[in-house]
């Protein structure tokens, strides 16, 4: 057994247990709970850092700030002002628009088409929503642009190498050529594979992202990253591809259901956690705002989540350390939503009761205080978020799933754990295999 390379002083009981732990459970609707503890609401405590550091692997350290990229740029007379975010990543670089009404600027769509044909992918929930919008802001003023559309099968369960075949045959059958653009309208799931599509599409076609979920809007259209399911384990196949722009309308999360709206949550308060302590301290006091969608609110958390994104993607794209770290809780939360059966969770209540488990571990190697364990659990309850795994998991559904991570390497699982204060993060193989087991024990009935 590898044993940690830091001086960590092992805590005898989790912080689950020492914070007036309660066996009897809080049942809610959705999930399952097994555990839970009543605390008061979270501790409020100032920090002095910003941004994070983060030790990768076993050698190097990287530092990264958070620095504010955002600019705004008129637009025509009349127009929307967008909130822009610029994904610098040299010759591939994009903005992230942000903004209310977004959908309606053809210009801001229309700039990034490239050639004259368009093949929007989306799905049967969203095409009713906002396919006819998105179709008008795309030929507006322009009758040469030529657009089809292919309308999936709505689902976690269909992010797989069938449905994916659907987007190929219509571009097939259409005759579309290498001057041509995908647009991904949808959530994560359309994105992953709209993208992943247009990187395999004779060998690669521009690509536009329209995130209408906060998840996507947050996390998953920024950065590149694509591709779709595989039975044995989630996003195995896929590809860095970059989109051309990413537009998101704030308004299209006026139709989402509040259980998607609190997935999305999940990985806003990610970002906080490991490496953006004054944005955790602002979701700790505006979490009510973004739950009741306050317009101003739920924009500032897009807008602060593009940025952090934005600068760990331009700092590490294809993730060799430091992107790693966004993947806080993914393990466990991968495990989840591949040992129950994709689509059962959303992915941001995974990636929560994920990030939950991650902490536990990091306390338990005294890597990190009880306060941000507390304030952690705080913070995911309030967004009505899972704070553990399912009662069906058990340390063996785990453990296969952990085993196939896209983080294991030489055969050495390496896991997200925050270290230090609030916004620290290691990304690291050197833990300690026992305690990783006492957190899938307390964690698992048996
Ligand atoms: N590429 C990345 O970096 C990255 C990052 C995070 C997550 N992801 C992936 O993203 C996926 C999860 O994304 P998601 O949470 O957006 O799920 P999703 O795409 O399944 O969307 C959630 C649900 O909301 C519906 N929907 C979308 N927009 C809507 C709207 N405006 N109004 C009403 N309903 C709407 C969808 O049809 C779906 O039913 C997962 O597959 C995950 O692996 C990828
Ligand atoms: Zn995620």
């Amino acid at each position: 057994m590898e044993t940690a390379v830091f001086n960590a002083t092992l805590p005898s009981t989790s912080p689950f247990c020492s914070l007036s732990y309660s066996s009897s459970s809080v049942k809610r609707a959705i999930f399952p709970l097994r555990r839970s503890y009543g605390g008061k609401n979270g501790i409020l405590q100032n920090s002095s850092i910003r941004g994070g550091s983060v030790g990768v692997s076993r050698m190097m350290t990287v530092s990264a700030s958070v620095i504010p990229v955002v600019d705004s740029r008129t637009w025509k007379f009349g127009a929307r002002v967008p909130t822009i975010v610029d994904v610098d990543l040299g010759d591939r670089s994009y903005p992230i628009y942000i903004g209310s009404g977004l959908l309606n600027e053809s210009d801001l769509l229309q700039r990034h088409v490239d050639g004259n044909r368009v093949l929007v992918v989306t799905n049967t929930t969203v095409a009713p929503l906002y396919l006819e919008k998105v179709t008008e802001a795309l030929t507006s003023g322009n009758s040469k642009i030529d657009v089809e559309s292919v309308i999936l099968p709505d689902g976690e369960k269909y992010k797989n190498m069938e449905t994916l075949m659907k987007v190929f045959d219509k571009a097939i059958e259409s005759r579309f050529d290498r001057r041509c653009t995908f647009v991904a309208l949808g959530g994560g799931v359309i994105g992953d594979m709209c993208g992943f599509a247009a990187s395999a599409f004779l060998r690669g076609v521009k690509f536009i992202q329209i995130p209408t979920t906060l998840m996507s809007q947050v996390d998953s259209s920024v950065g590149g990253k694509t591709g779709i399911n595989h039975p044995l384990g989630k996003n195995l196949l896929g590809a860095f591809y970059q989109p051309q722009c990413v537009l998101v309308d704030t308004d299209t999360l006026n139709t989402l259901p509040d259980r998607e709206l609190s997935s999305g949550i999940s990985e806003v308060v990610k970002y906080g956690l490991i490496r953006d302590p004054e944005f955790f301290e602002w979701q700790e006091k505006n979490m009510q705002a973004m739950l009741s969608r306050d317009p101003s609110a739920l924009a500032y958390a897009i807008k602060r989540s593009c940025e952090n994104k934005a600068e760990v993607v331009s700092l590490d794209e294809k993730e060799s350390g430091l992107r790693a770290t966004l993947n806080l809780g993914h393990t466990f939360g991968h495990a989840i939503e591949n040992g129950i059966g994709y689509g059962q969770w959303l992915h941001g209540e995974a990636v929560s009761a994920g990030m939950i488990m991650a902490n536990d571990m990091a306390y338990r190697h005294g890597w990190i205080d009880d306060t941000i364990v507390k304030r952690s659990f705080d913070i995911l309850k309030q967004a009505n978020l899972p704070t553990s795994p399912p009662d069906v998991m058990t340390i063996e559904m785990f453990k296969a799933t952990m085993a196939v991570d896209k983080k294991v390497a030489d055969g050495l699982l390496r896991l997200i754990l925050l270290k230090g204060s609030l916004g620290n993060c290691v990304f690291t193989g050197d833990y300690d295999r026992k305690i990783l087991d006492e957190t899938l024990n307390f964690f698992c009935e048996r």
